[in-house]
């Protein structure tokens, strides 16, 4: 549909956007639930290309985020035992869940090549981002 492809271009130009701007923000990108399945499926992103276009819910930083509802921080992708490597580079996370009329349907997920860059200020610019993009969603 022209409106998908629309709202997909502007997913792609946040994640630009990010990447480009913010120098330890490496990768970013959107993922967003599959209808009536319980897995995640990368609808925008920019950087590196990624294999893990799916990903079950409950697997990973993503799919735990997926069912916890909750802003996930990682300082240190190695201290973690549920964590799904994209790339031998990254060695911090983030992901904050993405709410419209109150329902987690999505995430933003940034990856940084900096170790534990992320502070509360990012979490509180992209719960931001998340709540500007869920208004174009709808
Ligand atoms: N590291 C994520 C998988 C997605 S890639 O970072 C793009 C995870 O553990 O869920």
């Amino acid at each position: 549909k022209r409106e998908d492809a629309s709202v997909d271009d502007r997913l792609t130009g946040i994640c630009e956007l990010l990447q480009e701007n913010v120098p330890y923000y490496d990768w970013v990108g959107f993922y967003f639930r599959n209808e009536n399945k319980e897995e995640l499926k990368l609808r925008s992103f920019a950087g590196e290309p990624t294999d893990h276009t799916i990903i079950p819910f409950g697997k990973g930083i993503c799919g735990q985020v997926a069912v916890s509802n909750s802003n996930f921080v990682v300082p240190d992708v190695k201290a973690q035992n549920n964590y799904i490597a994209c790339s031998i580079f990254v060695k911090a996370e983030i992901v904050i869940p993405l709410f419209v009329n109150g329902e987690n349907i999505g995430q933003i997920d940034i990856d940084s090549h900096t170790a534990d860059p992320f502070s509360k200020e990012d979490e509180e610019f992209l719960e931001f981002v998340n709540s500007q993009v869920a208004s174009i969603l709808k």
